[in-house]
């Protein structure tokens, strides 16, 4: 693009798993699109429609509902392909980087987590001009305080927990509720915080089976005959594995976590021989209506990443940072997965309240 030339076209799509806010962050860029004397063209599903060619002018009455929809099978440079009833990879990057040309864009807005960022990074080594905006329900992006989407898959969590508390109280029960997240603990951490659990598992935090059948056995001796045990799907025990329900080939991160909360219930009833169930919250946690921080979050993603484009700060992500949006270099932003750490004060103050970890 020559130096003085305007920004005038940008693309933007949503890669990676879908989350609440998404819709907020499409309105935040393309409401505005006109006072930068800018055209925006949604892409649909992801890199996926990059690579297909699958795009259309955004207008600003185009933008309420569900718009983009995402994938998270469409890495351009892992591209599964069915050859003779078999999947093999191929690279994409030529095609999604001839639609980008095709469609004259002058800059991508991209949308997602950590995949879609290490995806964004490479096209901007292609010669795309790109601005990443962080989604993630498990918040695992180091270079962000927060992604939206995260509050909203705690909200999910937290009611959930409140829900579970009366039934598991009123049949002397245990109750394992599995959390997403992934490698990272933040959705289990906080939404077991809110939500009152009494004992949280997080990836972390390897945890010890005993612990946990202690801080059961203990809570009944001060009368509480119930407990509700919060677990992260990407949590195991220090003699053991993280526990997996599949794997997928055509995704960037084959590994598809799930089973943990089967697992700990089970050991549970055995060993302490108290009657124990499990709910799976799954995609519950990622759909439906993104709570006001959320949106509002999203929102301003939305506006200031227009904004990076209008001024051409290409191959950076905005980020919150305190209570200020700023923004940060990508490959920054993808140097480092966000985790729980011991001196994380959510992680201090449920210890200091007598949460267990199964340390
Ligand atoms: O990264 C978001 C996330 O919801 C994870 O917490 C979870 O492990 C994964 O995506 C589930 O992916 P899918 O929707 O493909 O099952």
């Amino acid at each position: 693009m020559a130096i003085n030339k305007k920004v005038k076209r940008i693309g933007i799509l949503t890669g990676g798993g879908d989350c609440p806010g998404l819709n907020a962050v499409i309105r935040g860029v393309t409401k505005p699109a006109q006072d930068y004397g800018m055209t925006v063209f949604g892409i649909f599903d992801g890199f996926e429609g990059l690579v297909e060619g699958k795009a259309r002018e955004l207008r600003n009455e185009d933008v309420s509902g569900i718009l983009l929809g995402s994938s998270n099978k469409g890495d351009p440079f892992h591209w599964p392909v069915e050859k003779n009833g078999k999947i093999v990879i191929e690279n994409r990057a030529e095609a999604a980087l001839r639609n980008y040309e095709a469609w004259n864009l002058d800059a991508l807005i991209a949308i997602g987590g950590d995949g879609t960022m290490h995806i964004s990074n490479k096209l901007g080594k292609l010669g795309m001009n790109i601005i990443g905006v962080p989604k993630t329900i498990d918040n695992d992006l180091e270079a962000t305080d927060i992604t939206f989407g995260h509050d909203s898959a705690v909200y999910v969590v937290m009611m959930a927990l409140d829900r579970l508390h009366t039934t598991a109280s009123s049949h002397h029960r245990v109750i394992v509720v599995e959390v997403m997240g992934r490698y990272a603990g933040w959705i289990a951490l906080n939404g077991g915080l809110a939500g009152g659990a009494d004992i949280i598992l997080l990836p972390e935090i390897p945890f010890s089976w005993e612990k946990i059948y202690d801080k059961i056995l203990k809570r009944e001796l001060m009368g509480k005959r119930f407990s509700l045990v919060c677990v992260a799907e990407g949590a195991s025990p220090k003699d053991g594995k993280m526990v997996l329900k599949g794997t997928d080939i055509r995704r960037h991160d084959p590994r598809q976590l799930g089973g943990i909360g089967e697992v700990v219930a089970k050991k549970i009833e055995e060993n302490t021989k108290r009657e124990t169930r499990v709910t799976v919250l799954g995609h519950l946690q990622r759909g439906g209506s993104p709570t006001p921080f959320d949106r509002i979050l999203a929102t301003k993603f939305g506006f200031f990443a227009i904004d990076l484009a209008a001024r051409k700060k290409f191959g950076r992500m905005v980020a919150l940072k305190g209570n200020e949006v700023k923004n940060v270099k990508i490959e920054e932003a993808i140097s480092r997965q966000k985790l729980v750490k011991p001196d994380t004060q959510a992680l201090i103050a449920a210890k200091g309240i007598g949460i267990s970890f199964g340390e």
